[in-house]
Formats: structure tokens, sequence, C-alpha cells
């Protein structure tokens, strides 16, 4: 194993095990919703934005309670994308992270509210005082993490990536981008921001992550829709060859793999570039730039 692979091993077992201590154990009446809050987060994906906070945290020295419960937060958001991301109102789809999607394995209605209690889990973790010390550090989490994901991020370019899907006219090369740098590049940017904020970073470094956070979370979405058209739902653990015919505007569509691939590549330059000021203690996340087009789920 190469040491990203055996950091973002390890990285992904450290923020289980944190997701496991946060999220509510399996009892009560709402046991079924406990349950299935868990089976969304732990145990299963990349855990990308976990790493991402855990790394940028660790170019500052943050505490690694406080970096491990920011990442944890991360994930649960994304989680929470996810899941409503595969009801059949939006991408209708049955399998995720090899596995049955959470609708599938339960019912429409739990899948709609885990994904609301894994967002409130999210901001409440954030705002807890066993996150930092410092009120003011914790306000700012949790509202770089609403704009993230709301209206003019996350959601925001969800829903243009539903719209675009009953267009008539396909979107152009410059809407594309803007729609997947709301649907993905805006939780990925917090998460390359995040220890910044936990570190209370001067305004270089932190910008410099943001800006990073943002060309990788831009090649991530592109290679997301290259291995839509060229992997295997075994290797990907969620169903391929769907873009497509679902009219979904991706920039592979727009450009054609080739091209698409080419400019993934060219931000992953960029981004790395990003980190030019950094010492080696960045090194991971410059081989995670590299890595995020080179994946193969
Ligand atoms: C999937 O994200 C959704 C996209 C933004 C493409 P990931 O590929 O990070 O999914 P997991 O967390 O590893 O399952
Ligand atoms: C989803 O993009 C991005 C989210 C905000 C969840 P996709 O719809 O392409 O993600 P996958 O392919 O289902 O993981
Ligand atoms: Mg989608
Ligand atoms: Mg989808
Ligand atoms: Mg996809």
């Amino acid at each position: 194993m190469t040491d990203l692979a055996e950091a973002l091993t390890a990285a992904a077992a450290e923020v289980d095990a944190a997701l496991d201590d946060l999220l509510p154990p399996e009892e009560g009446d709402e046991a079924s919703l406990f349950a299935a809050m868990r089976y969304a987060t732990i145990g299963g994906g990349k855990k990308m934005r976990a790493f991402l906070v855990l790394e940028s945290a660790r170019q500052f020295a943050v505490a690694r309670n406080s970096a491990l419960r920011t990442a944890a937060a991360v994930e649960m958001l994304h989680a929470y994308s996810l899941v409503h991301d595969d009801l059949p109102a939006m991408d209708d789809d049955d399998l995720r992270r090899g596995k049955p999607t959470v609708h599938k394995a339960w019912d429409e209605a739990t899948a709609i509210l885990v994904g609301d209690a894994l967002q409130t889990a999210a901001f409440a973790t954030l705002a807890h005082e066993d996150t930092h010390p410092d009120p003011a550090v914790r306000a700012e989490l949790v509202l770089r993490l609403a704009q993230a994901a709301g209206c003019r991020g996350m959601v925001g370019g969800q829903m243009l990536d539903i719209l675009a899907e009953r267009a008539e006219a396909p979107l152009d090369e410059a809407r594309i981008g803007r729609l997947q740098l709301l649907k993905t590049g805006k939780l990925i940017e917090f998460s390359a921001e995040a220890g910044a904020v936990l570190g209370k970073a001067p305004t270089h470094p932190r910008h410099a992550l943001t800006n990073y956070g943002r060309d990788i979370g831009a090649a991530f979405q592109i290679a997301d829709d290259l291995l839509d058209l060229t992997a295997t739902a075994e290797d990907m653990g969620k169903a391929t060859g769907k873009d497509a015919a679902a009219n979904k505007a991706t920039l592979v569509g727009y450009l054609g793999p080739d091209r698409a691939r080419a400019h993934a590549e060219r931000l992953v330059e960029q981004a790395k570039g990003h980190l030019d000021s950094f010492d080696d203690r960045a090194d991971l996340l410059r081989a995670l730039a590299d890595h995020v087009i080179r994946r193969r789920n």
C-alpha cells in the first residue's frame, strides 16, 4: 500500500470510531431510525472529506479530538446528502457503498428522516463545546458548513442537477461548472478549510486550502462522472452508466471523456500549486489531489 492508501484507511477507521461514539445507540422506540443513521455513515465510503479535515488540521497542530469531531460532522452531512440523492424522487438508486440504499433497506420515510437527522447531528456536533474551546471557532464552523451545504451550496447544486435533467437545452460549460462547484465542490472546499478554522490560521494558508479544496472538488466530480461511464457497479459500490440516460449535466457529457479528463488533470495541478508555500506536512494533501482522478472507486 502507498502512504496515501494507508493514511486513508487509518483515517476512515478513526472517523468510523468517532461516528460510533457520536451517533445514538440502536435502542429505544426510535431504534430503527438510529440503526439507519449508523448504516448510512459507519463502515462505508472512502471518508475522503474526513481525511481532508484531518490533514488540513494537521497543518496547524489542531487537537486530534477537535479535528475528529469536525471530520465526523462533515461525514454525517455528506451521508445525509447521499441518502437523499438516492431517493426515488432524486437519482433513484438502489445500491450505495455496496449495500442497498436506505430507502431500500428501510423505506422512503425513514430515508428522508435519516437525512434530516444526520444533517442536524452534524451541526450539533460542531456546536458542542467538546469540538473547540473557543465558541467563536465553533460558530464559524457552523456558519461555513451551513453555507457549504445549503441553498447556495450543495442543496442549490442538487436543485440545478435535477432541473438540468428536465431542461430541453443542454447546459453550457460554465453552467455545468457552477452546478458541480455547488453540489460537490462546496463541501469539499469546507473540508479542506476546516482545519484552518480550527487552528485559527492566518488568511494566506486558509485561503490556499480553500482554493485547493475547490479545485480538487471540481476534479473529484469529473472523476465521478468518468467512473459512471467506465467503471463497474461492483468496483463503485453503486450503479454506473446512469448519467447519460438520466440526461445529467456533466462535463464528461459536454466535453467528452478525453477533454474532461484533461480538464480534471489541469485542476489537480492547480490544486497542488495552491500548496506551494506549505512544507512536507502537506504531502498527503498533494498525493490526495493526484488520487482523486486516478481512483477506481
Ligand atoms: C459521492 O461521493 C458523491 C459525489 C459527490 C460524487 P463519494 O465518492 O465521496 O462517496 P463515498 O463517501 O466514498 O461513498
Ligand atoms: C451527488 O452527485 C452529489 C451529492 C451532493 C450527493 P451524484 O449523484 O453524481 O453522486 P453519486 O454518483 O450518486 O454518488
Ligand atoms: Mg445526484
Ligand atoms: Mg446520485
Ligand atoms: Mg455520480
